[in-house]
């Protein structure tokens, strides 16, 4: 038997049991080299479906589908040993019937090794819910913004600015929790309310654009590296300028290449080296 000491995962019931503990790091991942990456600095990698923007290009999360998450949450899954995977439902997946969201999330956890699926809604998504944690399947939570319903809430805007919004956002997040999920992920919500729904609310609170009063954080790894072009959003902060060390990178490949000072031989195979002899 082997000495290696085995790392064991970081289950959703860990994270669960960190409410008003040590912060939750959440960071999205959708490959097999950055969840290598990120693997040891982090409790949870979501494999989220905004990865359909990110990589994908495409203008919201709408048009991702079940496959294409699955394919990248087995490559998380292969990249990782130590965080808790979980894995987004994308639109048109899960809002049909419990039945639909079961189906596809056994798919999910069954074809990925993930240890999770998340959702997003409130009160309207809670009998889902109860419904999949009954039969197994652990959910986190997502309320707020939500990006899947990009068409009905009028844009990527900040939610909680009234007091009927600020209201429902705290009902959907006590709902969410009472249905059992093991934690939630609150987006794009003004400060004061994401302060409050985290105090109020029984399970982890995990925050994009929304408090540092929340119980852990999470944001879209490449805007945190400068990977997502000029402009990010306010709650991004920057730490790393991948995309400019990109530019760089390929400007010098593609000037050697025409300039034919790559490759030398030192790169290629079955050249003679010049004898040192005289
Ligand atoms: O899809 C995603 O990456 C997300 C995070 C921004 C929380 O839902």
């Amino acid at each position: 038997m082997s000495s290696d000491v085995v790392t064991k995962r970081i289950s959703t019931r860990d994270i669960r049991q960190r409410k008003a503990g040590i912060p939750i790091v959440a960071l999205t991942a959708y490959s097999t080299p950055m969840a290598r990456l990120l693997d040891r600095h982090v409790d949870l990698l979501l494999v989220g479906d905004s990865l359909g923007m990110v990589v994908y290009g495409m203008e919201t999360t709408i048009g991702v589908t079940l496959d294409m998450m699955i394919a990248h949450a087995r490559a998380v899954v292969r990249g990782s040993g130590h965080a808790c995977v979980i894995v987004d439902l994308p639109f048109g997946s899960y809002q049909e019937s419990p039945e639909q969201a079961f189906r596809n999330s056994a798919r999910v956890l069954m074809e990925t090794g993930a240890a999770g699926v998340k959702l997003e809604g409130g009160s309207e998504m809670a009998h889902t819910i109860e419904f999949l944690v009954k039969r197994g399947i652990p959910v986190l939570g997502h309320v707020g913004l939500r990006p899947q319903s990009v068409h009905t809430m009028g844009g990527f805007r900040t939610q909680g600015k009234g007091s009927d919004e600020a209201r429902k956002i705290l009902a959907d997040a006590k709902a969410v929790a009472d249905a059992g999920a093991f934690a939630l992920v609150l987006e794009g919500t003004v400060e004061p309310v994401a302060r409050i729904v985290t105090a109020e609310v029984a399970v982890p609170v995990i925050g994009i654009g929304a408090s540092p009063a929340c119980d852990g954080q999470i944001l879209v790894v490449e805007d945190m590296l400068g990977l997502s072009g000029e402009t990010v959003p306010k709650f991004v902060k920057r730490y790393a300028d991948l995309g400019d060390a990109v530019d760089n990178a390929a400007g010098r490949y593609a000037f050697d290449v025409r300039a034919r000072t790559f490759p030398t031989t030192e790169q290629c195979t079955g050249v003679e080296k010049p004898s040192s002899d005289h």
